[in-house]
């Protein structure tokens, strides 16, 4: 049911964890399951120098969330703001239909951490 990379990602998660002094945080929660995701970001230069994420999900949950942190990693924050969960599950080759939902949790996070930054970078 799960593509490979799917079950590579959910078995060895990249980047997990949290980033102490992070820059921006964004926490979501899925409201078809009741799952949820917190990603935080370091910004250098407008760029995503570091991220990292933690996931109380399902598998598709888990492997987007990995696999959101290897693409927005390097990526100027208007790049990674353009990443959208039909991305994410393509980067995976492809999700279960009824797995899509699960892909919300990635790219909405990642926005939400950057808006973050961008909020408190105004103050
Ligand atoms: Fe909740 Fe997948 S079932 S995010």
């Amino acid at each position: 049911m799960y593509s490979k990379k799917v079950m590579d990602h959910f078995k060895n998660p990249r980047n997990t964890g949290e980033i102490e002094d992070a820059d921006g945080i964004g926490e979501v929660g899925n409201p078809i399951c009741g799952d949820i995701m917190k990603i935080t970001i370091k910004v250098k230069d407008d760029r995503i120098e570091d991220i990292k994420f933690k996931t109380f999900g399902c598998a598709a949950a888990i492997a987007t969330s990995s696999m959101i942190t290897e693409i927005a990693k390097g990526k100027t924050l208007e790049e990674a703001k353009e990443i959208s969960k039909k991305d994410v599950s393509c980067a995976l080759d492809g999700l279960p239909p009824i797995k899509e939902h699960c892909s919300n949790l990635a790219s909405e996070g990642l926005r939400k951490a950057i808006d973050d930054y961008l909020m408190k970078k105004k103050d």
